[in-house]
This record gives C-alpha cells, structure tokens and sequence, in this order.
C-alpha cells in the first residue's frame, strides 16, 4: 500500500473513499467540506439520526451527488474532551473495517481531525498507519480458505504539518513487526517449533545485511553447562535452541542492547501438566520469542544507528520418559544449584541461563521478554505488561516508551522479601515460590541470573493474546521499538 501525505483540501479528491470524524461538539475540516458540498443532504440525514455523532456510529454514503468524494464514510466521534488514544484507535479500526467494507482501494482522511489529546500530527501518523497495517492482519494460514487479500492500494494522510514521511515509514515498519509476532503466535505448535522459529531468524538475517544470525544447538548448551535450560527441553523430541539475531546499526564499540523472548513453542507443563481444559493456550507461549523477531524486523527495516541483540530462548516443554521429574535438582551456567518444584515454571529455567548467556554481549541493557506467570493475568489483566527492573531507570523509560508507543506497561516491585520464597533445603534455590506474588517471585528468581547488567523482565502472560478469536496481539513490539528508537544518541 503506497501511503502518502498532502494538505487538507477537499475540492479535487479522486480517492474512492473519504472518511470524516463527526464529533459532538467540534466540526472538524472533513465534516465541514461535507458539509459545504452538500449542505441540504448532510442537514436532512443528521435529522433523520442517519448522521450521529455516537462513537463508533458509521454512516455510508455511497455514490451521492455533490459530495468532495464518490464514497464517504462518516464515524462518529463522541465529544472531543473524551477522544483519548484507546478511542482513536478504536477509530482508525473502525475506518480500516468501512474501508475491506466498501473494497475501496483508495482512502483519504485528515490525521488532523483525529489527533487525540495534545498528540502531534507526527504521533497521529505513525499511529493511524500502524493500526490500520496491523488491523489488515488476517490468520490464514492453515485454513484451505485462503483470505481475501486487501483492495486497499493507496492512502492518503491529509495535515497541515506535512514532514510525516518518518512517521508513515515506522508506523509502517512497527506493524510489519507486529504482525509477523502475531502470526508467529497464532501458528500451532505443530508447525511453529523451535526450528521453524530458527528458520524465521534465518530468513531475517538473509533479507538485510545488518543482520546476522547465529543458532547455538544443545550439545553447546551441555558444554557451557546450561542444566536448567537443558531440564526443560530433555523431555521434547525436539531439541531447544538458542538463536542470536544481530543488528550492528551503531558503531562497533557502541554497546548493545539485548532483548531475550521467552520462545516455549509449546508448554503443557512437563511431569507437572496442565489441565487439559485450555491446555492449546500453551501455543502462545512463544510471544516473547515472537515479539523479539517483530521487534528485530522492525529495526532491520528502519536501520537506526544502534546496536540491537535479539535472542530467543526456544524449546518444547513436554512429558516423555526422559522428562525432569519434580523435586530434580540441575545447575545453571553461572553455577547456581535449582530445585526443580514444579516442571510447569519451565519459562524461568529456560531464561535464566540464556541471561547467563548474554553477559558476554557487554549489554547496555537486556529486557527479557515472557509469557511467565498466570499471576500475572490476574494481578494487571490483559492491559498492563508487568515491568521490572533491577535499575529504577531503565523501568522508567520502558514504562515512557510503552506510553509513548501506546503499548502500555506498569513498573512492578522486586523486593528482596519476595526471595525468601525461593529458598531450598536442597539447592541455592527452588524455582517456584508460593501462589501469593507469583509474577514477583518468578522476576525474583530471574534477577539472581541478571545482576551483572541493567536489566528488565516484561511479564506479557496478560497482554499477549486474550482470547482465540483475537490471537496474539503482537505486544510488546510496539513499547520496545520505541524504547530503541529513544536510545538512538
Ligand atoms: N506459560 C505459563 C504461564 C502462563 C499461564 C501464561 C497462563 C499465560 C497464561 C508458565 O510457564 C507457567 O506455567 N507458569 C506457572 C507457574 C507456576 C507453576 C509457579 C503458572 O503461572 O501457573
Ligand atoms: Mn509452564
Ligand atoms: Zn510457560
């Protein structure tokens, strides 16, 4: 789709669709043109309640006479005081879906008419452009019916503030990111393994020459003595990896920054399984692993001068004869002894030695990324990703850039009470804690691994994905692209 911005002028559209905003209480550039066009029309449907100004209230007016544009849409708006970010993008869904309604292949609307809050034109931009990309996304994969591909060929942006060409290419390269997370996510666990995942960070690394890749196999995780990693993948058929994704955007001395998603391509919770009832939930056990390759193309396609590390820690956690039994105790590389409590908090085992790993980066900080706790589903629900940090800074300015991105975040405590639960008679630590603060005690756990960097743990059990019918909603890749994008000196 070829996007494109110009001034807000409505006398010589040729697109087939404008869409206006209706608000209550502010007549906006695309209503009043409108209006000016076909005053007589718009006042008899606006008396009709053809026309409201309701949110989300849609009116389709195809084919009328004297009107700026063959088609027109016209979404209601509500009042203006309460258009917030979450109703803009509510908005731009809504349009995305008049738009596949109508076949139109060629949309117009004003960025200006729709800025929420005190957003600059800029933010709007990347923003609209983002969401609708993302809200094209449709799940076809293993269906026999294929879905019908877009007919959205061109849009257009219209604003006053015309320098939006950065903002167009990373709304565009954000949603890039989003989606491939999204579809990642919602392959099942038959096709998207550890080594379908592998072949992704491959196909990344082909693509563009700043990125490089390189997969460390079991054998070399045995030789670096990764037990607790090892732990939970000795009960698959198929084996873990750890996979590296370089992008060298910054100059060579210039530290990067690591993100590790936790890559569970499936999860049933090992000796210890889950409830059959929602147990192909555990597909989506993947979504940091996902979020880190989105966030890794989405930088791969914007090349800023940074130095960025993607690593995804992927294995399957599964029951077999040669499984991790309860009550086994395994050392981890950095020679720390676990008892293995529960094989179903599999997520911390598989992170802690691949944060091990990644000390040799010299990091200027590292954020694991993880589908880790039900806790945490019940503590933030599905809006809020849990942030921790070990550098009060560093969760300061992931929280900003969630807010910023609108993929929002909420610092969270790592107190060391918390660790208390994590003491074995057996071993320097057991890898559960009690039900009370379980995404705290799980992040607790993680920090011993991390103490030698600024670090941060993102718990997206929440904010991955809801639901089926939704699938993988491709967060955080929005809130960590920001938090890169900002780190550009
Ligand atoms: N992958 C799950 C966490 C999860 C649960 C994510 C539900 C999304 C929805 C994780 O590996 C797990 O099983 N965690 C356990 C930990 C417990 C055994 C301490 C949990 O949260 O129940
Ligand atoms: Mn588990
Ligand atoms: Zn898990």
């Amino acid at each position: 789709m070829k996007i494109t911005s110009s001034l807000p002028e409505y006398q010589s559209l040729t697109q087939d669709l404008l869409v206006v905003f209706h608000f209550e209480d502010e007549q906006t550039g695309g209503f009043l043109a409108l209006k000016t066009a076909n005053q007589a029309l718009i006042d008899s449907l606006s008396e009709k309640k053809t026309i409201k100004s309701d949110l989300g209230h849609v009116t389709t007016l195809l084919g009328h006479k004297d009107l700026p544009a063959t088609n027109v849409v016209i979404i209601g708006c509500g009042k203006r005081s309460a258009f917030t970010e979450s109703t803009f993008i509510t908005t731009v869904k809504t349009l995305t879906a008049e738009a596949k309604k109508t076949s139109a292949t060629s949309v117009v609307f004003s960025i200006d008419d729709i800025k929420p809050g005190s957003h600059t034109a800029q933010w709007t931009t990347e923003k609209a452009v983002e969401t609708m990309f993302a809200a094209l996304y449709q799940y076809d994969a293993t269906k026999s019916k294929k879905a019908e591909p877009t007919t959205l060929k061109s849009l257009t942006l219209l604003a006053v503030e015309q320098n939006l060409e950065l903002s167009i290419q990373t709304g565009k390269a954000v949603a890039h990111g989003i989606n491939l997370a999204r579809e990642l996510g919602n392959l099942p666990a038959n096709v998207c393994d550890p080594a379908y995942l592998a072949e992704q960070a491959t196909n990344l690394a082909d693509a563009y020459d700043e990125v490089e890749v390189d997969i460390v196999e079991e054998a070399e995780m045995a030789e670096m003595g990764m037990g607790a990693f090892l732990a939970v993948s000795q009960g698959s058929d198929k084996a873990g990896k750890i996979i590296v994704l370089k992008y060298n955007g910054g100059k060579a001395d210039q530290q990067p920054h690591v993100l590790v998603g936790k890559g569970l391509t499936f999860d049933s919770g090992g000796i210890s399984i889950k409830p059959a009832a929602g147990m192909e939930e555990m597909k989506w056990d993947m979504l940091g692993a996902a979020s880190v390759l989105g966030v890794m193309n989405t930088i791969a396609e914007l090349k800023p001068a940074i130095n960025v590390i993607g690593v995804i820690a992927t294995a399957e956690n599964m029951v077999s004869g040669g499984a991790t039994r309860p009550g086994d105790v395994v050392t981890c590389m950095n020679g720390k002894t676990v008892e293995i409590i529960n094989t179903d908090a599999e997520g911390r085992l598989v992170l802690c030695d691949t944060l091990t790993y990644v000390e040799r980066f010299n990091p200027a900080s590292v954020i694991d990324i993880a589908t880790l706790t039900g806790a945490i589903v019940i503590g933030l629900g599905h809006h809020a990703t849990a942030v921790y940090s070990n550098k009060e800074e560093l969760q300061q300015q992931i929280v900003s850039a969630g807010l910023a991105a609108w993929d929002r975040g909420w610092p969270m405590p790592l107190w060391d009470e918390y660790k208390e639960e994590l003491k074995s008679p057996y071993a320097d630590f057991r890898n559960v804690g009690s039900r009370a603060g379980g995404s705290i005690t799980a992040a607790m756990y993680l920090s011993e691994f991390a103490q030698n960097y600024n670090w941060a743990h993102l718990d997206i059990a929440g904010t991955g994905w809801s639901d089926a019918k939704e699938g993988a909603y491709g967060r955080p890749v929005g809130m960590l692209t920001k938090y890169l994008l900002d780190r550009i000196s």
